[in-house]
């Protein structure tokens, strides 16, 4: 049975059975449930039914659900069957049947719509603890269902089953499949519950009926309810005789596309192994979570995405594929189990770019970290430690963005140990730093940030020219731990506004180090928010860095955006006027008033233009001016701000003339590539364009290329014919569905011949036809169908070739037209058979073959085209 049909006959089975079938929730747990991070079973959004708190919409639910559990992440790859990603099946009983109902029908579907032996089947029942005796009725029940006294075996904890510290729970007993001895440990006293992947377990029911508090006592719940949970990845691996979860269906699809990706082979087996079997299982797991709308962040879920994202890239490149591929990757992921999550196919190109730009971020990260943390080992192996020391590890993961799991991932396969306890340590200072960061920020703290302000002369903004000086500090005001605001004589940092988001960086004074956390923008004086990592004083020399690259990008960007109003204005009118920007480092956002949707040719001549200018490398003049001179140059007024007496001009010569606090780059060349990435509406006649530039440009483009260069060599055509080859190809299957549709053929004898007819070629007066015949159209009605096809075409010249399996047949067929102009069946035969390993003969009018080599057959059939295209 296929997954699909898995999934199917479950369903199908309970509702049968009186269920009513809900789809599978989000992976996001409902807001009222802060249990867990993400859905960990199916029985997850039915708390409330089991608490008592709302009631279910009937009492008897089927549902399969799409889980993730974290838990087992390490050994996921080193077993055959862990996952992080699965989904469980489940029917659950509110109230209504309890244990002989669930026990007979979970034991009829194992029984009978899935055909598993019944001799193989064992099952544990809950041994019992000082609250609950044991749980012979489970017993009982399944020796009446014919499984045998000594095939049953009490477990303790392993056998109560509990959604969490506290909630709904209860004994549960479990269905093992016995693989056989091979898959074992091989000890006499191996049984279901053994940590070897002889007995696999299958399905879990639990006997849901107390509620455990916090001191862990239980109480009845308001009923007896049951909830029982069966992966589809693993029925599927019994049903299909899979060595492993990751050889299903569903699994092997992925794994071939990792293989075809590296050109290495899962089969031959090693160390390459788990790290095809990770990567699978994160690539499900990542396309999932993001499909249910978590992105990559520090924390909660979105860490969990993270996590999983980074690992499957180091597993990635360990099987030697080049980033970014996690796009492929996702791909596959969606064709093997679309149909069972049809949100998948509609978040489609969200999630890819999400994973991809995620992705990238990483495998930079990856490439330093990588390599600084080679320098560790290699220190302390000089060292004899055994352990790579906490504040390396720290800096490693808060520096440089390295995961400390993968940190002590990689170092734990040199043989090394980290310091995780002196990690934590330092990871609570951190944290507690971070929320007393959080507890600014509010009126009270904009309050003290101005008192401190006032505290000293103001500061002087010199980030316009320079982005490292060394400076006096003004003012110190320590905060929470670490934490201070700092005052510099001159600063680099440029304070949000105008819509330019604030500089990173840091600043360094005698062994003190210090990062730059925000930059308050205060009436012509600025202060900074650092994070210290010693004690800094009024009156030290810093040497304050902006980040470089971050900067650069952004200066391109705001650049960008003053290109990008001057494009608009000249291409839509006068009437755009800018309302309101975002200019980030990884972008630019721009609003204008405009009363409709910017056409797509518009937009592309706007991004054209905007390119034109740059390629012409016009440089920037920045100056102070008068408000009023300013007007006379005609200089565009912007942010709906108060300007002062004395404004400063940014003018992109004979281009544009904006007033604008920003920084911006020297001349136009440095903006890179220019590329708009969507046009939308934000409210009545104002219209948003989203745009990037510089390397994130660069970055887009080349993903672009690939992905077309990835489906044109998939269509055998070249990237520039893409559009035409897809535009036949769609033409084609419509017209394959019509024929399908059309029941087998316009005159009830064999396959509708107007899909093959539509693809025959022209050759003076003749029409030539090559092409694969339908499958099955075998023997005699090979050359039934090219009489067909010649009496369709009139005077013309047809080769079919037909798969048997891995052997071919074909056949080359003129009519005598064909003939008289010279054309040979016979010759035709004789040059592609041996392609497909195989000989033949006939006349010049007819002539067929065999052959062992099915692979090959379209190699044969474009021989045959290019043979008679002349
Ligand atoms: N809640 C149980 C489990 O997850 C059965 O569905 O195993």
């Amino acid at each position: 049975m296929s997954s699909d049909e898995i999934r199917r006959s479950f369903t199908e089975f309970f509702v049968e059975r009186g269920h009513l079938a809900v789809p599978s929730a989000s992976l996001v747990p409902s807001a009222l449930d802060q249990s867990v991070l993400l859905t960990t079973a199916g029985m997850q959004p039915f708390k409330p039914y089991f608490l008592g708190q709302a009631s279910p919409p009937a009492p008897r639910l089927t549902s399969i659900q799409r889980c993730f559990r974290a838990v087992d992440i390490d050994v996921v790859g080193s077993t055959d069957r862990h996952l992080t990603y699965f989904q469980m099946m489940g029917n659950f009983s509110f109230g209504d049947y309890f244990k002989p109902g669930a026990v007979e029908m979970a034991y009829e579907l194992s029984t009978g719509p899935f055909g598993l032996a019944p001799e193989h089947i064992w099952a544990t029942v809950y041994e019992g603890d000082d609250q609950i005796g044991p749980d012979d009725v489970a017993r009982d029940l399944w020796i009446a269902q014919g499984i045998p006294a000594g095939r049953i075996v009490a477990l303790g904890e392993d056998n109560f089953w509990k959604a969490g510290p506290t909630g709904p729970c209860g004994p549960c007993s479990e269905l093992y499949y016995d693989r056989g001895v091979r898959f074992g440990c091989g000890r006499a006293e191996c049984r279901p519950g053994c940590d070897c992947d002889r007995f696999l377990e299958f399905w879990n029911l639990v006997f849901m009926e107390f509620d455990r508090g916090d001191d862990g006592t239980l109480t009845p719940l308001p009923a007896q309810n049951i909830d029982t949970g069966s992966g589809v990845e693993r029925v599927a691996m019994l049903l299909q005789g899979a060595g492993s979860l990751f050889e299903t269906d569903e699994t092997s699809h992925v794994i071939q596309e990792l293989e075809r990706l590296s050109g290495r082979r899962y089969a031959d087996g090693g160390d390459a192994v788990r790290s095809f079997r990770v990567l699978c299982d994160h690539a499900r797991g990542m396309t999932a979570i993001a499909t249910d709308g978590v992105t990559p962040s520090n924390e909660g879920r979105g860490y969990v995405l993270r996590r999983i994202l980074r690992r499957a890239v180091l597993h990635g490149t360990r099987l030697g594929l080049e980033t970014p591929f996690l796009g492929t990757v996702h791909e596959a992921v969606i064709e093997s189990m679309g149909s069972g999550f049809p949100e998948l196919a509609q978040h489609r190109d969200d999630v890819r770019r999400l994973l991809e730009a995620e992705e990238e971020r990483f495998a930079q990260t990856l490439a330093t970290g990588s390599r600084l943390l080679d320098d560790l080992i290699a220190r302390a192996r000089e060292e004899g430690a055994s352990n790579l020391h906490a504040g390396d590890v720290f800096e490693l993961h808060d520096t440089h963005g390295f995961p400390v799991e993968l940190t002590a991932e990689l170092a734990r396969e040199a043989g090394l140990g980290i310091d995780l306890e002196g990690f934590e340590r330092k990871m609570q200072q951190q944290r507690e730093r971070a929320r007393a960061a959080a507890r600014r920020g509010d009126g009270v703290e904009a309050e003290r940030i101005a008192r401190f302000a006032r505290s000293a002369p103001p500061s002087e903004f010199v980030g316009y020219d320079e982005l490292d000086v060394e400076t006096e500090v003004l003012a110190v005001e320590p905060l929470a731990e670490g934490l201070a605001l700092v005052k510099l004589a001159r600063s680099p940092f440029y304070p949000e506004g105008g819509g330019q988001v604030s500089d990173a960086g840091s600043i360094h004074a005698h062994g003190v180090r210090g990062q730059i956390e925000s930059v308050y923008r205060l009436d012509g004086d600025q202060a900074l928010l650092v994070r210290l990592d010693g004690e800094l004083r009024a009156g030290d020399v810093v040497h304050a860095r902006v980040d470089e690259a971050r900067r650069r990008a952004t200066m391109a960007n705001h650049t960008g955006t003053h290109l990008l109003q001057r494009a608009l204005r000249n291409r839509l009118g006068e009437h755009v006027k800018q309302a309101g920007s975002a200019v980030r480092p990884d972008g630019m956002r721009f609003d204008f008033t405009h009363p409709a949707p910017v056409a797509q040719d518009e937009l592309r001549a706007v991004e054209d233009e905007v390119n034109r200018v740059v390629l012409e490398d016009r440089e920037l003049r920045v100056f102070e001016t008068s408000q009023e001179e300013a007007r006379e140059l005609g200089a565009t007024m912007l942010f709906g701000e108060k300007y002062g007496d004395v404004v400063r001009v940014v003018d992109i010569t004979g281009y544009s003339m904006e007033l604008c606090g920003g920084t911006h780059v020297r001349s136009t060349a440095a903006v890179g590539p220019f590329t708009i990435l969507r046009e939308s509406s934000v409210g009545q006649g104002v219209r948003r364009i989203e745009a990037i530039s510089g390397s994130e440009a660069l970055g887009a483009l080349r993903r672009a290329d690939r992905a077309a260069k990835e489906a044109a060599a998939a269509l055998r055509t070249a990237p520039e014919q893409l559009p035409d080859a897809v535009a036949a190809l769609s033409e084609r299957v419509r017209e394959l569905e019509k024929a399908a549709r059309a029941g087998g053929g316009g005159d009830g004898a064999g396959p509708d011949l107007s899909a093959l007819t539509a693809t025959a070629a022209e050759r003076g007066r003749l029409k030539v036809l090559v092409a694969e015949a339908p499958a099955g159209t075998l023997g005699d009605s090979l050359l039934e169908l090219a009489d067909r096809l010649r009496g369709a075409l009139g005077p013309s010249a047809v080769v079919l070739g037909v798969r048997d399996g891995e052997r071919v047949q074909l056949v080359a067929s003129m009519t005598p037209e064909a003939v008289e102009d010279g054309l040979d069946a016979a010759a035709v035969i004789k040059q592609i058979g041996p392609i497909v390993g195989g000989g033949g003969g006939g006349r010049p009018n007819m002539a067929r073959a065999g052959g062992k080599d099915a692979t090959r057959l379209d190699e044969a059939l474009d021989a045959a085209r290019s043979m008679l295209s002349a």
